[in-house]
């Protein structure tokens, strides 16, 4: 019978993973190259993400990462590619790297629309494509989408964002349809709220400087919306994200997975 440590065992798997540089790309690289995994990191902040590689690597891990920037198609491509080229296969796939954006739906612009349509969702269109191209023929894989937990509850401010949330959970769901007979497991996590460089605009100044008064009334208003009374760490995340990818999710695909502590949970 498989041990239990094994069945979280990523040994010999390659992951490619978007927005690395920072809050949940960040913490889900650490944590899968800690389970065994040779990472292989986009994110259009290449300074941080280089900063994830090289504590991967000061760890006695595996990472490389490049520029990326998942809104040009051609960039998703050859990051994707560099990882079949450079380790011969692409068994993880997680398109993480968003972005927030609040506005009422009558001040939204066009601009600002197509900005958040191809950052949050054409680019996980585009990391489907990529990694499943290496994936069929292979015929095995693990596609892991960034959603959200705006898809579940309408708020003021967040269509445009839950939009394309609510679009990638549909994308995962009928993926996975599509290439489980190849043996491709296509799942989404849609986080509750997570403290990272996305909820800053909550508790900073104009400057971008933290107002702990802010930040304080920030922290108590999410806490309280959650029956686990806590808002939620990049890691709480990351550990969905390995259990997804893992031997032990072996039956698991078009699921949505909501590390939320219970926001989303009817009172
Ligand atoms: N933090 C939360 O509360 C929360 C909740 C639900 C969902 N999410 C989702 O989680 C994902 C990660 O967010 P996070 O909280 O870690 O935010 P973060 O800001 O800490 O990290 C996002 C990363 O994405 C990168 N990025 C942004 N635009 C990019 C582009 N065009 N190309 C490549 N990389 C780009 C950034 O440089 C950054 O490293 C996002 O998809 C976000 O929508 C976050």
């Amino acid at each position: 019978m498989t041990g239990v440590s094994d069945l979280f065992d990523l040994s010999d798997r390659v992951a490619v993973l978007t927005g690395v540089g920072s809050g949940i790309g960040k913490a889900t690289a650490l944590t899968l190259a800690r389970a065994g995994a040779t990472i292989v990191g986009g994110d259009i902040d290449e300074a941080n993400a280089q900063m994830t590689a090289d504590e991967i690597v000061s760890n006695g891990g595996n990472a490389l990462v490049q520029r990326t920037d998942v809104t040009k198609r051609a960039e998703v491509d050859a990051l994707v590619d560099r990882a079949a080229a450079d380790f011969g296969h692409v068994d993880i796939m997680g398109n993480i790297a968003g972005i927030p954006h609040n506005k009422l739906v009558a001040e939204c612009t066009d601009e600002e629309f197509e900005r958040i349509l191809a950052i949050n969702l054409k680019s996980v269109f585009y990391g489907c494509q990529a990694a499943i191209r290496h994936m069929i023929p292979a015929g095995t894989g693990n596609i892991v989408n960034i959603s959200s937990g705006a898809i579940d509850t309408p708020a003021p401010t967040l269509a445009c964002y839950a939009m394309t949330k609510s679009a990638v959970a549909m994308l995962t769901k009928t993926l996975a349809t599509e290439v489980g007979p190849h043996g491709i497991r296509v799942n989404a996590i849609a986080p509750g709220m997570i403290l990272t460089n996305f909820s800053r605009h909550n508790f900073t100044d104009a400057d971008g400087n933290v107002v702990p008064e802010r930040f304080e009334a920030y922290n108590k208003r999410s806490s309280a919306m959650a029956p686990l009374r806590r808002v939620g760490d990049p890691q709480d995340v990351a550990h969905a994200f390995l259990y997804l990818v893992s031997d032990a999710a072996s039956f698991v695909t078009g699921e949505i997975q909501r590390p939320n502590g219970g926001v989303a949970m009817p009172w």
